[in-house]
């Protein structure tokens, strides 16, 4: 609950931004602000879990803390020892603005850093966590070769182990250490003419950059995606990932035997990568860590996602379930019967998952534990629900409280959109993808005449678009962002917006896709803007 005495950014901000993942498009919230207080509980990104740069003095509170709490934990609290750790660790604050946790001290902070983590629910797991400090490495190729090593540890030919590599700290003066990937293992996705897509849309995004940078993709529904490692700010490298690294299992199911005849297939090893570990007052942007999946997460979302890969439909066809009505249930029968072919073809193929009743029960077990131990286990019931069969696992029927703890592993701004290109052609290149030559010709038609305008009065400007995957909001918004100097600007969405206003615009400028077969895109189907339009 976030209330809006103690949140500025909320009283400045009048809207929250609501993203809707299937169509892309976002939508806003501003009847919030009539109350004092609001829940932002279902949102994927919160302020608590996205990292903020540390102030020195955040840095040395934190740093004592997180010391503190290593000396109790080896029962050595309050020894000569630990004072001593404390001062030297003050001493290279003041002096460098940074420190150097110890490998003992790193590695308890990372398994912390798991126990503390509010979304996962195998965390039961947590003391489990194999480390690896790559911390002195200095090359894209270390790096490469250590996550080498990290998939061939945690994939263990199918007996999958939980790990951890940690790359160099972010530093005072010096740019971080990424791996652009949000996972060191997964699939390519392509958009074909007609605007569908081939293999995995959610990594369409990440595989235009991996072409722009060279990798040359064979338009597969399931090519691994190679690694984009950069060190220390400079532009990264591209590196393939040896396929016997990389475990992966055809998917089958146990009674339909037309269910191999679909081609599905997913890897062993989930490993995050785009995460930072938060930990002492220092910052990892570099530490993928992986566990082992939970069925559900492939049988239920990756697969039957309408914005992955979508399959719900088709595997209904072959079920001869009637898709024309949402009284036979078709997709619940279908995403049961998915699951199930992905949990039956891991165990046939030895490896390491679990279905969701078993992480259920053992997380129940963990979160017991933890009151008794700890006093607590933070966790965020939305995540923490399987998807499938929710009431019917134990977790569900838990009150859970949410809170975030440190060390942790927290989202950070995405690496290729906070990058700064140093190769002049690779700078145009993601410059000139940025902007369309279209684009830019409306822009300055619009700019000549929104100015001579301006210059009349200070108008008032309305923003509205329609769009299918984004793009077009996306350049509402640079507009907006634009003209915000010289007018007082807003910016909606076609379906949010009162279309009885219309007739009181000053200026309106309406940005909108087509698509298909020249349709407006779903959020741009409003009859009043179509009539007034004509
Ligand atoms: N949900 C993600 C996926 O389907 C993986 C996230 C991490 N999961 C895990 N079990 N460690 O690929």
């Amino acid at each position: 609950m976030e209330e809006r005495s103690r949140c500025c950014r909320m009283q400045k901000k009048e809207h929250i931004s609501l993203q809707d993942y299937i169509s892309n498009t976002r939508s806003r919230d501003t009847l919030h602000t009539k109350s004092n207080k609001h829940c932002i509980g279902a949102l994927v990104r919160q302020s608590g879990n996205v990292t903020k740069q540390l102030s020195l003095s955040d840095v040395s509170q934190e740093a004592i803390e997180f010391i503190d709490s290593y000396y109790r934990h080896i029962g050595q609290n309050g020894t000569d020892l630990h004072l001593a750790r404390i001062k030297c660790v003050e001493e290279s604050i003041s002096k460098t603005g940074h420190y150097e946790l110890s490998h003992q001290e790193l590695v308890f902070g990372a398994k912390l850093a798991w126990r503390n983590a509010p979304r996962c629910i195998g965390r039961q797991q947590w003391n489990t966590l194999e480390v690896f400090d790559c911390r002195n490495i200095s090359s894209t190729k270390d790096m490469f070769d250590a996550i080498c090593r990290h998939l061939e540890f945690a994939t263990n030919k199918g007996k999958i182990r939980s790990a951890m590599t940690i790359f160099p700290a972010r530093q005072p003066g010096q740019k971080d250490f990424r791996i652009w990937n949000p996972q060191l293992i997964r699939y390519a996705g392509y958009i074909r003419e007609d605007g569908t897509a081939i293999g995995d849309p959610v990594n369409v995004e990440f595989t235009k950059l991996c072409q722009l940078l060279g990798w040359k993709g064979k338009r597969g529904m399931f090519d691994i995606l190679p690694l984009v490692l950069s060190t220390n700010g400079n532009d990264p490298d591209v590196f393939e990932i040896p396929s016997n690294l990389v475990l992966q299992v055809s998917i089958s199911h146990p009674t339909y035997e037309w269910f191999n005849e679909l081609g599905l297939q997913w890897y062993a090893v989930p490993a995050v990568s785009d995460m930072v570990f938060d930990c002492g007052g220092i910052q990892f942007p570099a530490a993928p860590f992986n566990g082992w999946y939970m069925v559900t997460e492939i049988g239920t979302r990756d697969i039957c996602d309408p914005q992955r890969y979508n399959m719900l439909e088709p595997i209904a066809k072959r079920m001869c379930l009637d898709t024309s009505t949402n009284s036979s249930f078709w997709k619940d029968k279908t995403m049961v019967e998915t699951t199930l072919a992905v949990n039956y073809s891991f165990q046939t193929a030895g490896v390491t998952l679990w279905d969701h009743h078993t992480a259920s029960d053992a997380f129940m077990k963990h979160f017991k534990q933890e009151q008794t131990v700890r006093g607590g286990c933070p966790a965020d019931w939305v995540w923490i629900v399987p998807p499938l069969s929710g009431s019917a696992t134990k977790v569900f029927h838990q009150e859970m409280t949410n809170y975030h703890l440190k060390p942790s592993f927290d989202y950070q701004e995405n690496a290729a959109e906070s990058h700064e290109w140093q190769d002049p052609k690779l700078k145009l290149q993601f410059k000139q993808k940025r902007y369309t030559l279209k684009e830019v010709t409306i822009f300055i038609m619009c700019v000549q005449y929104m100015t001579m305008k301006a210059l009349a009065k200070r108008d008032r400007v309305c923003i509205l678009f329609g769009t299918e995957t984004g793009q077009s909001e996306k350049c509402a918004r640079r507009f907006a962002e634009f003209y915000r100097n010289l007018f007082y600007v807003e910016v909606y969405s076609m379906d949010q917006y009162d279309t009885t206003r219309l007739s009181r615009e000053h200026i309106l400028l309406i940005i909108t896709s087509t698509f298909g077969n020249g349709d407006p895109p779903q959020n741009a189907k409003v009859k009043t803007m179509t009539d007034y339009m004509q």
